[in-house]
């Protein structure tokens, strides 16, 4: 592996800076303390240009480079925890009861971190770098309310790049590949509304637990009978609340949920047709259904020529076997997408090795990875070309 020396070097200072992080986990747009520690450290590093409260609590730093004009691109980490209680035995395990930093998020600000230091001392590239650090992308939109706070246009940022740690993926690894990477992440919850009365009388009664029951066998036809079968749609009931006796039929349900898709076409398709189902089911059953559609991120796609300058980076760190250019899409969601929204960009997935997955109480951000995090990011700034 081709990490650059002074990535190797900083290793140690921004392992040191993850671990105070881990350490003081902060939740969606309350990272105030981290979004102080980002601005602190970006001001010491001499960049250009702190600005704070971008999409009420995001950080921008700006340096600039000493390789001629060229354009401004985006490097952008995530810093927000997640309400998980954490279950390691780390030294630097959370302080706060029932937060963790459960998705790396704190290896990905310190990165960036350890990559503005890098570059705002040895600014040997063209154009403008503008580091990036969200708030809130565990489904509190951070990038959008950057993006909607005029960040883009403001910085001038002409292309946008991110980076999440995965694991499983061998250390030394990056994937990636040009189109929909990451899922739309739609919420729906349905309350049904039958006639409750007594278990044994139910010929008196509209059984809203079996109406629900029906709605949760039926919302498997979306995936299953109308979605094209090479086109991934997943229907998740996940919730299903009703009654609190046993010898009663309650008189109404609640079923909620989430469907995850890959194209707009498959999202309104799923969503008229878990409508059409829930109306005409619960019809049947003599009952009556209510939804509630709430859209979350939409379709995280990465655009084809920033996908190939991503893996050119992430070759010249860690040579071509290491790189793969056909992850398959990812049915999680990523917020990420509302950037790629609004410029040109690409995300990469790093290996965090062999931990715990993403979102369990166990997981660790692997310290090992930084010099490769730093490296590709300085890699990408580098590769900018001049105009
Ligand atoms: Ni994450």
């Amino acid at each position: 592996m081709a990490v650059l020396n002074r990535a190797a070097e900083l290793q140690e200072e921004v392992t040191g800076w993850r671990r105070h992080l881990h350490a003081h986990p902060e939740l969606l747009y309350d990272v105030n303390e981290t979004a102080a520690f980002v601005a602190e450290h970006l001001g010491q590093f001499g960049c250009d240009e702190v600005v704070t409260g971008i999409g009420r609590t995001g950080v921008v730093g700006v340096i600039k480079g000493s390789r001629g004009a060229g354009e401004t691109i985006g490097l952008r980490a995530d810093m927000d925890a997640l309400p998980i209680t954490e279950a390691t035995d780390v030294p630097y395990k959370s302080t706060v009861s029932g937060k963790m930093h459960a998705c790396g998020h704190d290896g990905h600000t310190a990165m960036l971190l350890g990559a503005a230091k890098y570059l705002a001392e040895t600014r040997n590239f063209a154009g403008t770098v503008a580091v990036i650090f969200q708030p809130a992308e565990e489904g509190g939109g951070g990038g959008d309310a950057m993006v909607k706070d005029g960040m883009m246009e403001r910085f001038g940022i002409d292309r946008v790049y991110g980076m999440h740690n995965m694991p499983g993926m061998p250390v030394g690894s990056f994937a990636t590949h040009a189109g929909p990477a990451f899922a739309a992440t739609d919420e729906f919850r349905i309350t049904i509304e039958g006639k409750g009365g007594h278990a044994a009388m139910p010929h008196n009664c509209v059984d809203p637990i079996v109406a629900g029951a029906q709605l949760v066998s039926a919302f498997q036809t979306i995936a299953s009978r109308n979605t094209d079968p090479g086109a991934p749609v997943v229907v998740s009931v996940t919730q299903f609340h009703a009654g609190n006796a046993h010898n009663v039929i309650p008189a109404s349900a609640e079923i909620s949920g989430t469907v995850r898709t890959l194209a707009p076409e498959a999202r309104s398709m799923a969503e008229q047709r878990m409508r059409a189902i829930a109306d005409h089911v619960c019809q049947a059953m003599g009952a009556t259904a209510r939804l509630t559609w709430r859209p979350g991120y939409p379709v995280m796609v990465n655009h084809p020529d920033e996908t190939d300058v991503s893996i050119e980076a992430a070759r010249a760190i860690s040579g071509e076997a290491a790189v793969g250019t056909k992850l398959p899409p990812i049915m999680g969601g990523e917020d990420f997408a509302y950037m790629l929204n609004a410029r040109p960009g690409a995300m990469i997935l790093i290996g965090n090795g062999d931990s715990a997955g993403l979102h369990h109480p166990a997981y660790d951000f692997n310290d090992e990875i930084i010099a490769l995090g730093i490296s590709y990011w300085a890699r990408l700034a580098e590769m900018n070309p001049a105009r």
